[in-house]
């Protein structure tokens, strides 16, 4: 799967997939893909969570691993292969990550959303509940509109492949007011708070907040 992000009139789009659709700068810098991630890919991923979290809740190495072998259909790469970033590194360039599993029910208690649990025990390709476990860009490709489309591009392409999926779902730091804007404008709601989930930098703890959505707003007929 490999899908443009460009999508407004006017100018040219650089992408390898020369989408035909033209795009206005700065956008125009970009020609950003969306790739399954592959085990070599690991590195730019680690290197992506160690950018985007405190230390205390990265997760290791051996957890993304995991999502990636019990799951790579729900671990998804936003991919910078413009001209100008292949002339210069030589190769395309992960610019953000989403990873996910399919769950076979909404979780009872807190303690799924613990760091480092096993994608390897929860998912289960016939569930019905899609929980995203993670998802960020690197800072250089943040603040450019890029995050919502990709996260959006992401449930539609698992909600429509998956037909059976009824529920989204996910927890967010009430600190990561980025994030929670785009979950918001994308129709999620808050189901619960786990009081003091997360370590802070700001003050002692924050709250988690469990969201989620109707899988039923991101398949391919609702969008
Ligand atoms: C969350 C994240 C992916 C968003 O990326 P981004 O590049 O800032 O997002 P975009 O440029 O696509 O912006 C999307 C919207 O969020 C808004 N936004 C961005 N940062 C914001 C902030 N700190 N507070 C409020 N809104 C914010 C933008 O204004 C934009 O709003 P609009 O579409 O209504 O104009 C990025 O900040 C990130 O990687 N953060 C660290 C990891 C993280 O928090 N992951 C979430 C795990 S649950």
């Amino acid at each position: 799967m490999s899908v443009c992000l460009c999508r407004r009139p006017g100018a040219y789009c650089n992408s390898s997939l020369r989408c035909g659709v033209s795009v206005a700068p700065p956008h125009a810098f970009y020609a950003m893909n969306i790739v399954p991630a592959k085990t070599f890919d690991i590195p730019e991923i680690m290197d992506i969570e160690r950018t985007s979290f405190i230390p205390q809740i990265q997760e290791r190495q051996k957890t993304f691993e995991e999502r990636l072998s019990a799951f790579p259909q729900g671990f998804l790469l936003l991919q910078d292969a413009s001209d100008q970033t292949v002339l210069k590194n030589g190769k395309a360039v992960t610019a953000g990550y989403f990873c996910s599993e399919i769950l076979q029910a909404l979780p009872a208690g807190d303690n799924f959303f613990e760091l480092g649990h096993s994608a390897l025990k929860n998912h289960h390709s016939d569930g019905i509940v899609l929980y995203v476990s993670s998802f960020a860009l690197y800072p250089e490709y943040r603040g450019q509109k890029l995050a919502q489309p990709f996260f959006k591009e992401c449930l539609k392409n698992l909600c429509s492949a998956f037909p059976q999926i009824k529920t989204v779902l996910l927890l967010v730091n009430e600190e990561w007011t980025g994030a929670r804007h785009i979950y918001r404008k994308l129709r999620f709601t808050e189901i619960r708070t786990i009081k003091a989930f997360f370590p802070s930098l700001h003050k002692d703890t924050a709250d988690g907040i469990v969201m989620s959505a109707p899988a039923a707003l991101f398949s391919e007929q609702a969008l």
